[in-house]
């Protein structure tokens, strides 16, 4: 048994808190109950188990710490998850969007198995083996139309496949969750450069950029957008 608390967030749906306002501990509640997919904890309360989220080993909870100023998640989203890897991140996107699908691309062979081992019991992830720098490639594969975009890939051209999924697969008023990590694009510039090169770059394609945040205290080098077509 455990004597942790575990409440609702008060603006973010399908995510659980616990602990004090400057400290607070973020969970997901488990869609595989008993099944855990990165060694995080589990926690029984009140007979639902939660899954603890490590803002360390996730940009997303990361963000959701940071406070977005709306609730940019529901239980029926249909999303696209570009940079799946072995599922960290996209398994938490999976116990709260539990009505919704998540089509997850990912090009590395190896990641993609551990992806496939480690969600094969979450019936609404779709693993995708596909290079997100040609997202026509894998028209075949998504069904739906897309509510949210979640990007989290260390490349240099990484604001570029963002647009280039978005613009085909992106609904009007959807929305684009952007991880960029300057190091992947430039390692000489400073950061606050590139971060301002990048958004530059999806502005001039039309996009508005409504957050930002700065995450370099959970990931180095950094920062997470909110955008929307
Ligand atoms: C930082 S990791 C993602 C971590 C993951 N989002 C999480 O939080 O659990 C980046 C991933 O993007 C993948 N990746 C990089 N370039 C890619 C591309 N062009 N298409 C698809 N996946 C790519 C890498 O293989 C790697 O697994």
């Amino acid at each position: 048994m455990s004597n942790v608390n575990i409440r609702t967030h008060p603006k973010y749906s399908n995510v659980y808190i616990s602990g004090p306002p400057h400290n607070l501990k973020l969970y997901s509640k488990n869609l595989v109950p008993g099944n855990k997919v990165y060694g995080e904890k589990l926690i029984t309360f009140k007979g639902e188990e939660y899954r603890e989220w490590d803002p360390y080993r996730s940009k997303l909870a990361a963000m959701i710490l940071e406070k977005p100023s709306v609730d940019f998640l529901s239980n029926e989203l249909k999303c696209l998850y570009l940079g799946a890897s072995s599922g960290t991140t996209i398994s938490h996107l999976s116990d709260i969007v539990y009505n919704g699908i998540i089509y997850g691309v990912e090009f590395a062979e190896r990641s993609m198995r551990q992806l496939i081992q480690n969600t094969k019991n979450r019936k609404n992830i779709v693993p995708i083996l596909g290079d997100a720098n040609f997202p026509e490639k894998y028209a075949n594969s998504v069904f739906t139309n897309i509510d949210l975009v979640y990007q989290d890939i260390a490349q240099p051209n990484q604001a570029q496949i963002a647009i280039a999924n978005c613009s085909y697969y992106l609904k009007d008023k959807g929305t684009l969750i952007l991880a960029i990590k300057s190091q992947s694009i430039d390692s000489v510039q400073k950061p606050e450069k590139i971060y301002i090169q990048e958004k530059k770059i999806l502005e001039k394609a039309g996009y508005k950029i409504s957050e930002s945040f700065n995450i370099h205290k959970y990931a180095a080098n950094h920062i997470i957008l909110i955008v929307h077509k």
